[in-house]
């Protein structure tokens, strides 16, 4: 049995249904990432799952034990919120052991207790430090100390890195990667970004809307979206998408025309006997797509370079076409420049078809 189970959860705020028929399984040991744009439910799903507010219905089980209707403080969660809310005045071992005291332990129980989950956190020499004489990763797993003492079943993050600059995110991607693998502990983890949840999470739930559009592994979420909102979500720069129709369709070949002169041919991962005159979008990742020569027989669109972004590790070539604006990314020394008139030529193995509904054909 899984170790959260949420099934057919749904909230309503008065009139509005913030999520509707969630259903999720985490396994213990997992680093599950909510994933999708703000307001689409994910602070409210884990708000639900802390029981700091009530379902509207549906259950939650936590540790083979309904949880549903607990309090918070009997759940067995714990919270890791945005900002660390370390007590200034406290030092680090204070700060973890913190909790304990409200539970009633011994002093020495709980001083004991914190040195052992400084240990774990790598916090051990810096016990008496006050907060402010910390690093910013130094703190965060302090705040992991604190919420690590009480042994919770799971840990909920919501957004903890979105105030930190740049550089600082990177640095504690990498630190709460290797405090999951360390801790081995189950962790769900609320993200507006696509590349914490990509980096850090072995399943994705990339939600919309108050939904669950997909629920994946971070590559197959890449390279397998099962529809239009997950393919155009994950992945930076986006997927270009391109209104076509099918020209023609059998079990294992579609044949698409794009707009007045574009043919593409690829195979659809369902049968498309059924398509035949059918709008779809044809989605090309921009790596999986090259300029060639306009004259050249794979050029499946004419296009003319707009800007050129150079990134060194790679370059960036937005171009016009007839069938709107196309980007594509090339090596760090692909020859393009603007004005350029070429041709585009795409990778038919790693092309996706959504149809008019917005789903993966
Ligand atoms: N207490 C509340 N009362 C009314 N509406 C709420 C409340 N909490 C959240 N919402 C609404 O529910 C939707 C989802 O919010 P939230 O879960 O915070 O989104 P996210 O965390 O994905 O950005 C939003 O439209 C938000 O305005
Ligand atoms: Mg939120």
């Amino acid at each position: 049995m899984a170790h959260v189970e949420l099934s057919s959860l749904s909230k309503t705020f008065g009139v509005f249904q913030a999520l509707t028929d969630i259903n999720l399984q985490v396994e213990k040991g997992e680093f599950c990432a909510l994933l999708g744009p703000s307001g689409c439910g994910k602070s409210t799903l884990l708000r639900l799952i802390a029981g700091l507010e009530d379902v509207t219905s549906g259950s939650i089980r936590i540790a083979e034990r309904d949880v549903t209707d607990l309090e918070p403080s009997d759940r067995r969660i714990a919270m890791v919120f945005q900002s660390y809310a370390l007590y200034p005045h406290m030092t680090v071992a204070e700060n973890i052991a913190f909790s304990l005291e409200a539970a009633g332990q011994k002093k020495a129980v709980r001083l004991a207790r914190a040195a052992e989950v400084a240990k774990t956190l790598r916090l051990d020499t810096l016990l008496d430090r006050r907060p402010a004489m910390l690093s910013g990763g130094q703190r965060q797993r302090v705040a992991i100390g604190r919420a690590l003492v009480r042994e919770p079943e799971v840990f909920l993050f919501d957004e903890p890195l979105s105030n930190l600059d740049a550089m600082l995110r990177v640095q504690m991607r990498v630190e709460l990667s290797s405090l999951h693998h360390d801790l081995a502990a189950t962790m769900i983890y609320v993200t507006h970004d696509q590349i914490e949840a990509m980096t850090m999470a072995d399943r994705i739930v990339v939600m919309d809307q108050g939904r669950i559009q997909q629920i994946g592994a971070p590559l197959d979420l890449y390279n397998q979206p099962a529809n239009k909102f997950v393919a155009t979500f994950i992945g930076s720069p986006s997927m270009n998408l391109l209104a076509a129709t099918v020209a023609e369709g059998t079990d294992d070949r579609i044949s698409l025309t794009i707009g007045a002169a574009g043919h593409f041919v690829l195979r659809p991962r369902h049968p498309a006997a059924s398509l035949r005159d059918q709008p779809v979008d044809l989605g090309i990742r921009p790596e999986h797509a090259r300029i060639v020569d306009p004259s050249s027989p794979d050029a499946v669109l004419p296009g003319k370079v707009r800007l050129v972004e150079r990134l060194g590790n790679q370059t960036l070539v937005h171009l016009d076409t007839a069938s709107g604006p196309f980007v594509l990314q090339g090596p760090g020394d692909l020859a393009a420049k603007n004005g350029d008139l070429t041709g585009l030529a795409f990778d038919a193995t790693r092309a996706h078809i959504f149809g008019a509904d917005g789903q993966a054909l």
